[in-house]
């Protein structure tokens, strides 16, 4: 690069730092800084460790976006500190930058964080190819083009983590598996080689971890850094489930279900119907206030006062070609 196109910035950073071994609560120590056009956060931590403070930590590795090492915050944002552009951050957020480690509640010293919870959640869904493959076996396991195409998304997570501490649910919830997980399960399960199908499938969709207890919030797509859009992987893992008639039949499962017999029969949502799919014919009747109050607000409609859509035979042919799965 020419240098004359090299610009400066006057940054403030406010950087988290905590040692739990000596530190009741963290706090946020300041470093005022002129920063180049070519500097990523990553520079900046380098020059807060190496130039003000050798104790300040954080991890790092390939500095090339591909260990997942250096993920942290900025400004709430999930970054990987080695790939992202100072001067692309105080475009959007000004030039006051608070740095944090992934997740605080994590913290162990300044950026870096405990990952126990996150490896213990990757573990849970055998994250390998389970295969009984010959010694020597008389020909080629050949995997198609068009197969292998359904992983290669998935298989360039590089367990950064960004996701699995942006999802609003592995925060409140500590038994759900989370999105990095479940990325790595759908790696495995899309992989035609693979013999485990039913055993992960299981796995992932038990009530409280499994896939069931998204809430389909898209955080995790915001999050992550490689474009791998887990909520995508999520959807594709509610389907395989159905196929593979592995599931427990979850409220929110029998939920899904309930929406897709009204979509087909009414061409609308039916609320009433909906309820009933997803608590049962004796779970409705807790609901019955709630149902009463709603129905003289004309929120709720009679079954068979239920009207149909006059668009009903188009959405009908929708369903049947988009639907991937019988129920
Ligand atoms: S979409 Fe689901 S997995 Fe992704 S962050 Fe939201 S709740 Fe978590
Ligand atoms: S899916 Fe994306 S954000 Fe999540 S761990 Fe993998 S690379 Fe990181
Ligand atoms: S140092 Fe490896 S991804 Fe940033």
């Amino acid at each position: 690069m020419d240098n004359n196109s090299i610009t400066t910035k006057d940054v403030t950073f406010k950087v988290f730092r905590f040692n739990s071994d000596t530190d009741y609560l963290p706090t946020y120590k300041e470093y005022k800084m002129e920063v180049t056009s070519e500097e990523v956060v990553l520079d900046i931590l380098d020059r807060i460790k190496w130039d003000i403070d050798g104790s300040f930590s954080y991890r790092r590795s390939c500095r090339h976006g591909i260990c997942g090492a250096c993920a942290i915050q900025v400004n709430g944002k999930a970054t990987l500190a080695c790939k992202m552009n100072l001067h692309e951050l105080t475009n959007i957020f000004g030039t006051e930058l608070t740095i944090e480690p992934q997740s605080t509640k994590h913290a162990v010293k300044d950026m870096i964080i405990d990952k126990s919870d996150f490896w213990e959640k990757h573990a849970k869904v055998h994250p390998y190819l389970n295969s009984h493959i010959e010694e020597n076996p008389d020909t080629e396991c050949i995997v198609t083009p068009e197969e292998a195409e359904r992983i290669l998304e998935a298989d360039l997570c590089i367990q950064c983590g960004a996701c699995h501490y942006a999802c609003p649910v592995t925060q409140i919830n500590d038994q759900f598996i989370g999105p990095a997980a479940f990325v790595k399960a759908y790696r495995f399960e899309a992989d035609v080689r693979d013999e485990s199908h039913k055993e992960r499938l299981e796995e992932i969709s038990l009530p409280d971890q499994g896939v069931w207890d998204c809430v389909k919030c898209f955080e995790c797509a915001e999050a992550c850094p490689k474009d791998i859009n887990p909520i995508e992987k999520i959807t594709k893992l509610h389907q395989m489930v159905f196929q593979e008639n592995v599931h427990k039949n979850p409220v929110a499962e029998r939920h899904a279900v309930g929406f897709a017999h009204s979509i087909k029969k009414h061409g609308l949502l039916d609320e009433g119907e909906l309820v009933r799919y997803s608590e049962g014919n004796i779970g409705v009747l807790k609901h019955v206030p709630v149902a009463i109050k709603m129905f003289k607000k004309g929120k709720i409609i009679l079954p068979w006062n239920m009207p149909k859509s006059d668009k009903l035979d188009e959405i009908q042919k929708l369903v049947k070609s988009s639907s991937t799965t019988k129920y």
